[in-house]
C-alpha cells in the first residue's frame, strides 16, 4: 500500500484544496503535513465555496479520516472558527479529524512577533500572512515551542506563561506595544483550547503505519508551494516549512518506502502573494485580466495576487525536487478568451541564457517566451478530455513534452464537478 503526496509546484494557491477534495473519494485518509493558517485552501460543491486553513481538505467526506500531522502549526483560535463553520454545515468533525500530539501551537505572541519582525524589515518585508508561522517554527527549531501534547501536561499553564514572557521581552526590544491586544488575544486563545481538546490527539507516525498495515490508502496534502520552500524557494522570500515532497516524510513520520504518486498542482499561469522574485510577473493589462478573471485575491488575507505567465524553468525545478509523477493542471479556463498565451521556456541572467533557477533572490532575470495560440472556447463545461478543443490539447501536449511529465488531471473550474481525469 502506498501514500500519495499532493503539493503545489508554484508559489501556492495552485488549487490544492479543490483537487484534494476531488481526489478524497479515492483515499481512506487525508493527512496535512506542514504549514498552518497561512494556507487558504478553497473548494466548491453544491454552489458553495469553503475555505480551509489548518484542516485537511478531505473533511467534507464524512467517511474519510483526516489527520493534522506533526509538521503543521495550529492556531487554536482559527482552528475553532473552522470547526464552528463545519458544525454549522451539519458536519461532525470530531469523528473524522485527529491531531498529531507533536504538532506545534501558534501562541498569541507568535502573531505579534510576526508583525513586529515584518514592521522592522520595512521595504524588505517578506509579505508574511502575519499568522505567526515564522515565529512558531522558530520556537520549534529553538526547542522552546509548545506542542499539542503539552495540553495534557499538568505544567501546561507554566510552560505557556514562561514562553509568553520570553516573547514579551523580544516585543519590548522591538518597541512593539502589545498592552492592548495581548490580554484579549490571550483570553480568546485559552477559550479556543476547549475546542481543540475535543479532538483525538494521536502519534500520527504510528497511526499512519497502522493504516498502511490495514491496506488503507493515504493522501498527504501539502500547503503553500515548492517555490516558497524554506530550502529551495528564493530565500528569504519563503515560508518557514518544507513545502516539498520531502516535507511529507518529516511532517507525518512516513517511511519513504511507502511513497507512491507525487501529484503536483500547477496553475496554467503563475501567481504570488507577498514579496520576492517573480520572473514572469505581468504589470500590464494582461496581468489585470488574469487577476480579474481568475479571481486572484488571497483566500487567507484577501490581498490581490501578483499574476504572470507560466514559468517552465521554475516548474521543471519543482518537478525535479519533488519527483512529481503526475501534474494536475488548474485554471486554464481563466484564459479561455486569450488570443495567445506565453510560456516562459528559459531565463536570461546577466545576458546569458539558462534553464536553471538562480539562487540569489536579487538576480535580474529576463524571461524568454514561447507564444502559443489561445483556444478561444469555453472549456469549463467540458466533461471529458475528448471534448476539449484541439488547440488546448496541443497546449497540454507542449507542457508534457517540455516537462516530460503527464498531465493526468485537468481542472476547468472551481467546482468539484469541473474536473477531467485522463485515465
Ligand atoms: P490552494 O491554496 O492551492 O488550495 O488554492 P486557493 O484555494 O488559495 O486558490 C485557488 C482558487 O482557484 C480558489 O478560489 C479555487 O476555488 C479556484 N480554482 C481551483 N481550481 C480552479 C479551476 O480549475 N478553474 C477556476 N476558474 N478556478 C479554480
Ligand atoms: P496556500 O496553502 C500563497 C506566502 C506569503 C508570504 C510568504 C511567507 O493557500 O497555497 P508566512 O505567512 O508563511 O510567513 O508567509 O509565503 N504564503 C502563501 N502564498 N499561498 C499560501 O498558502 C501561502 N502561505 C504563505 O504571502 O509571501
Ligand atoms: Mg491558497
Amino acid at each position: 500500500m502506498k501514500i500519495d503526496i499532493l503539493l503545489g509546484l508554484q508559489w501556492g494557491d495552485e488549487g490544492k484544496g479543490k483537487v484534494v477534495d476531488v481526489l478524497t473519494s479515492k483515499y481512506d485518509v487525508i493527512a496535512r503535513f506542514q504549514g498552518g493558517p497561512n494556507a487558504g485552501h478553497s473548494l466548491e460543491f453544491n454552489g458553495i465555496r469553503h475555505v480551509l486553513h489548518i484542516i485537511p481538505s478531505g473533511i467534507f467526506h464524512k467517511e474519510k479520516m483526516n489527520i493534522i500531522g506533526n509538521g503543521v502549526v495550529i492556531d487554536p483560535i482559527i482552528f475553532e472558527e473552522e470547526i464552528d463553520a463545519l458544525i454549522a454545515m451539519g458536519l461532525n468533525p470530531t469523528e473524522n479529524l485527529q491531531i498529531s500530539k507533536k504538532a506545534h501551537l501558534i501562541m498569541p505572541t507568535h502573531k505579534l512577533l510576526d508583525a513586529a519582525y515584518e514592521a522592522k524589515k520595512g521595504k524588505s518585508k517578506i509579505g508574511s500572512t502575519l499568522k505567526g508561522i515564522g515565529p512558531t517554527y522558530t520556537d520549534k527549531t529553538a526547542r522552546t515551542g509548545l506542542r499539542i501534547c503539552d495540553l495534557e501536561s499538568p505544567n501546561f499553564e507554566e510552560k505557556y506563561q514562561n514562553l509568553i514572557n520570553q516573547h514579551k521581552e523580544i516585543l519590548d526590544q522591538y518597541h512593539f506595544d502589545y498592552s492592548e491586544v495581548l490580554p484579549e488575544l490571550d483570553k480568546k486563545w485559552k477559550a479556543a483550547l476547549s475546542t481543540v481538546r475535543k479532538f483525538k490527539f494521536i502519534d500520527s507516525e504510528y497511526e499512519i503505519y497502522d493504516y498502511l498495515q490495514e491496506e488503507k490508502t493515504i493522501l498527504a496534502e501539502g500547503a503553500q508551494g515548492t517555490l516558497l520552500d524554506l530550502e529551495f524557494g528564493a530565500y528569504p522570500f519563503v515560508t518557514s516549512s518544507n513545502t516539498i515532497a520531502a516535507g511529507a516524510f518529516t511532517g507525518l513520520g512516513l517511511d519513504p518506502h511507502y511513497a507512491g504518486k507525487v501529484i503536483g498542482i500547477v496553475k496554467a499561469y503563475c501567481t504570488r502573494v507577498g514579496s520576492g522574485p517573480f520572473p514572469t510577473e505581468l504589470f500590464d493589462q494582461t496581468g489585470e485580466q488574469l487577476r480579474a478573471q481568475g479571481n486572484e485575491f488571497g483566500a487567507t488575507t484577501g490581498r490581490p495576487r501578483r499574476c504572470g505567465w507560466l514559468d517552465l524553468v521554475a516548474l521543471k525545478y519543482a518537478l525535479m525536487i519533488n519527483g512529481v509523477t503526475d501534474i494536475a493542471l488548474t485554471k486554464a479556463d481563466v484564459m479561455d478568451n486569450f488570443d495567445s498565451i506565453n510560456i516562459c521556456t528559459a531565463y536570461k541572467v546577466n545576458g546569458e541564457l539558462t534553464s536553471r533557477m538562480p539562487t540569489a533572490s536579487d538576480a535580474v532575470i529576463e524571461p524568454v517566451y514561447t507564444t502559443l495560440p489561445g483556444w478561444k472556447e469555453d472549456i469549463s463545461k467540458c466533461k471529458t478530455y475528448d471534448e476539449l478543443p484541439q488547440v488546448f490539447k496541443d497546449y497540454i501536449a507542449f507542457i508534457e513534452k517540455e516537462t516530460n511529465t503527464k498531465v493526468s488531471i485537468v481542472s476547468v473550474g472551481p467546482d468539484r464537478d469541473a474536473t477531467i481525469f485522463r485515465d
